[in-house]
């Protein structure tokens, strides 16, 4: 579906290894006349370890994870926005854990209808500190 936009790059997350590998095949599989982005990977990993790329992100979520899971992911989301600020938006579908979303400082929910929620990054979320950009990404980096 996101493959029908123009985005540069589209990254799935999935900690499930049978699921992971399915989902490699379905990409090699994959063939729309409609496609607009073809850069299209699968990373087997637990999202709340996840490290995002820098750049500007659309995350989309299906209501994937229980409330812990779902805190934990948006933990390690406000790490990342800690360290590198950034516009991102969150495209939540099927928005059973809303509010764990709208509890968390580093969003903030712009719209969205029963079925699903928007939420983009809250600009003032900034947390103090003096180290400069890189070194703080390379701090984020170090598991
Ligand atoms: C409701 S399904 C969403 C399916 C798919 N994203 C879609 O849109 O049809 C949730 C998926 O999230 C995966 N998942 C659950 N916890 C995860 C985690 N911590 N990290 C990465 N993937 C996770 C599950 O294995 C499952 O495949």
């Amino acid at each position: 579906m996101a493959s029908e936009y123009p985005f540069r790059r589209i990254v799935g997350v999935e900690s499930i290894a049978e699921l992971h590998r399915m989902a490699q095949q379905n990409i090699r599989d994959y063939r729309s006349p409609t496609q607009r982005c073809a850069q299209i990977e699968v990373v087997y990993a637990d999202a709340s370890e996840f490290v995002f790329p820098e750049a500007p992100l659309v995350l989309y979520l299906f209501n994937p994870l229980p409330e812990a899971g779902l805190r934990r992911v948006i933990r390690n989301l406000e790490r990342f926005l800690e360290l590198s600020p950034r516009t991102i938006w969150i495209v939540y579908h099927n928005p059973a854990m809303d509010s764990v979303m709208a509890g968390s400082r580093a969003l903030v929910r712009v719209g969205g209808t029963e079925q699903y929620s928007v939420f983009t990054s809250e600009p003032s979320f900034k947390v103090a500190g003096s180290q400069g950009f890189k070194d703080r990404i390379q701090r984020y980096r170090q598991p």
